[in-house]
């Protein structure tokens, strides 16, 4: 199990180690692995003020280079400097607004394991492709994608994660039913197992994401394809996010 917030474009530096200040004593004992998803110029802050407990960093984004003449952008070294333990890679919200694509997610795939930092991939259906029908095979394309050219072993030490998050319930308070959640992850699971194997799939953490709240997360976490989730609107509170670690 493990729940990661995702905190978008929220607290400035100093808001953010005052806010993870206040999650230290509320998640010291959660059983899941508890990651926090912070904007890049808060990572050392907030990094420094974790050391010691069970609360993990992860970045929101990278570049697929090593370094070079990428203005504006930052690099998987980088992050493993100052102390970052995961990304989250192919958010919605960059495919939508910052032309990422199934190619580049696959390439920032590969730089973050190249790296030791721990993928969350982002998968999602738009309103209009579940309408039409097609949510299987977009998920199936953007999952089997972003994993090209990662063998199993990669996958397996990694502990690489794939988040699966309906781009329509995405902050719009429209959660997906916990059977529909499920039946995603779960097509998730089944292509994980025909790319690799049933044991490798078995092994892979599969979190649910869109409009996850202190209320419902008890619920969809206990299906059996969801191991956990992505959190956004709900992980700027510390004691929603409390609930939901804890669920
Ligand atoms: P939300 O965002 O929980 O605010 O819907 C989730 C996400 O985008 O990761």
């Amino acid at each position: 199990m493990i729940v990661a917030g995702n905190w978008k474009m929220n607290k400035t530096p100093s808001e953010a180690v005052a806010f993870v200040k206040e999650l230290i004593p509320r998640l010291a004992g959660a059983k899941s692995d508890v990651v926090v998803g912070v904007p890049f110029v808060a990572l050392a802050g907030v990094v420094d003020a974790l050391k010691g407990t069970n609360i993990k960093v992860a970045a929101q984004n990278l570049h697929f280079e090593a370094k070079g003449a990428y203005t504006g952008e930052v690099a998987a070294d980088m992050l493993r400097d100052i102390g970052v333990e995961y990304v989250i890679i192919g958010h919605s919200e960059r495919r939508q607004y910052f032309g990422e694509t199934d190619v580049t997610v696959n390439k920032k795939v590969h730089t973050a394991l190249a790296a030791k930092l721990i993928p969350i991939v982002c998968v999602g259906e738009s309103l209009e492709e579940r309408e039409q029908g097609v949510t299987p095979e977009v998920i199936r394309r953007q999952t089997k994608i972003a994993l090209l050219g990662i063998t199993q072993d990669a996958l397996t030490a990694s502990k690489l994660v794939i988040a699966y998050e309906p781009i329509w319930a995405i902050g719009t308070g429209k959660t997906a039913t916990n059977e529909q959640a499920n039946e995603v992850c779960h097509i998730i699971r089944e292509l994980l197992a025909e790319l690799y194997s049933k044991e490798a799939a078995a092994k892979v953490n599969i979190q649910y994401g869109g409009s996850v709240t202190a209320a419902n997360a008890k619920e969809l976490f206990a299906m059996p394809d969801i191991n956990g989730g992505l959190v956004g609107g709900a992980s700027l509170k510390a004691a929603d996010f409390e609930v939901i670690a804890n669920a």
